[in-house]
């Protein structure tokens, strides 16, 4: 679709129940129960994979679902550095992702040995990493966060130290702002959450006057700075619950929208739009499917394997956000 074309914006109405399981999703819950497994999916998960799971939330919640299960197999609906964080706070387990591919742009955007060098450069660095970073980016820094917790946990940090925050530059920015602690930040973006625009919100809001805007941190401030509320995929459950709204515009993956319809079936959702699309799923987290999550649960792979010296020092960064943000 070219940058000029009109769409509709693509609108969630209210709805009055959920169809039955499919033949695959009711094979999905048999395997479970046999290999006694927990299914944990993202918010952004397809709607047939929401259904099955055990617990769907967002990084941070699903997090402490991982470190507190006592099933054998967490097979992790999500992204790459989502599912080593399982195997991180809980190594024990078996830990499956139905699509070993899914990965991240934002997790991409900061290799180790990059960090490992400014560090080196920087000794009184103290490193802040939002989750999405992998195992080896962990390994390397001092606490990590979400965008759930991450004003919490960067007001923790002594304040003699200096911060370098990895690898949102927008979550990095908008967490500078909440706190007034500044901070180095590196230059990272999610490829999918930078794709809306000031222009693109300003036309659905004109289509749905009144309607609350709801977007991610990891939005460009322009667009952040046209949200009445800017939080954590989580936190927007919470949020459109308890608002007399009864239309939202959400500024995040379209993933989304399928968590607040089963939470909140009495009011209407709309996709927030880029230039291009009236949604926005990320390439990575639309890579698993009921049909992989099928196959991974009956064949036991592909499983999250870490080197050992790697677990240990990404879990102490892990750890104490886990007791921080308690
Ligand atoms: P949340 O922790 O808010 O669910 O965000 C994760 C993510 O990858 C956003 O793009
Ligand atoms: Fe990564 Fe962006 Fe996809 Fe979230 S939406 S998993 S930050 S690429």
């Amino acid at each position: 679709m070219s940058a000029n074309s009109e769409f509709q914006p693509k609108v969630f109405m209210p709805r009055a129940g959920e169809a039955p399981l499919s033949p695959i999703q009711e094979e999905i819950l048999r395997l479970k129960k046999e290999r006694n497994a927990v299914i944990l999916a993202h918010n952004y998960q397809v709607e047939e994979i929401q259904r099955v799971a055990d617990h769907v939330g967002d990084s941070l919640g699903l997090a402490y679902a991982a470190a507190e299960t006592n099933a054998e197999v967490i097979v992790f609906c999500g992204v790459h550095f989502m599912a080593e964080t399982a195997k991180i706070v809980n190594p024990t387990k078996t830990v499956l992702l139905p699509d070993l591919e899914a990965g991240c742009s934002l997790s991409d955007s900061c290799p180790a040995e990059k960090l490992a060098k400014y560090k080196a450069e920087h000794p009184n660095t103290y490193v802040v990493a939002y989750i999405n970073c992998s195992a080896a980016v962990k390994a390397l820094t001092d606490v990590i966060c979400t965008s759930g917790n991450a004003k919490t946990i960067v007001e923790k940090v002594p304040a003699d130290r200096d911060i370098l925050f990895v690898p949102d530059q927008n979550l990095g920015q908008w967490v500078m702002k909440q706190t007034g602690r500044s901070m180095k930040l590196w230059p990272g973006s999610c490829y999918a959450h930078v794709l809306y625009t000031t222009r693109a919100i300003e036309k659905v809001k004109a289509r749905f006057p009144g309607a609350p805007v709801v977007a991610h941190p990891e939005c460009v401030e322009a667009v952040r700075d046209m949200a009445d509320m800017v939080c954590s995929t989580e936190k927007m459950v919470g949020y459109c619950k308890s608002h007399p709204a009864d239309t939202f515009i959400i500024v995040t993956e379209t993933g989304m929208i399928h968590r607040l319809q089963r939470e909140i079936p009495n009011k209407t959702f709309v996709a927030g739009p880029t230039d291009k699309c009236a949604c926005n799923d990320c390439r990575y987290m639309k890579l698993n499917t009921v049909e992989k999550l099928r196959d991974c649960l009956r064949d036991m792979t592909p499983r999250i394997e870490l080197p050992e010296e790697v677990r240990t020092k990404a879990y102490a960064p892990l750890k104490r956000m886990l007791d921080w943000s308690r």
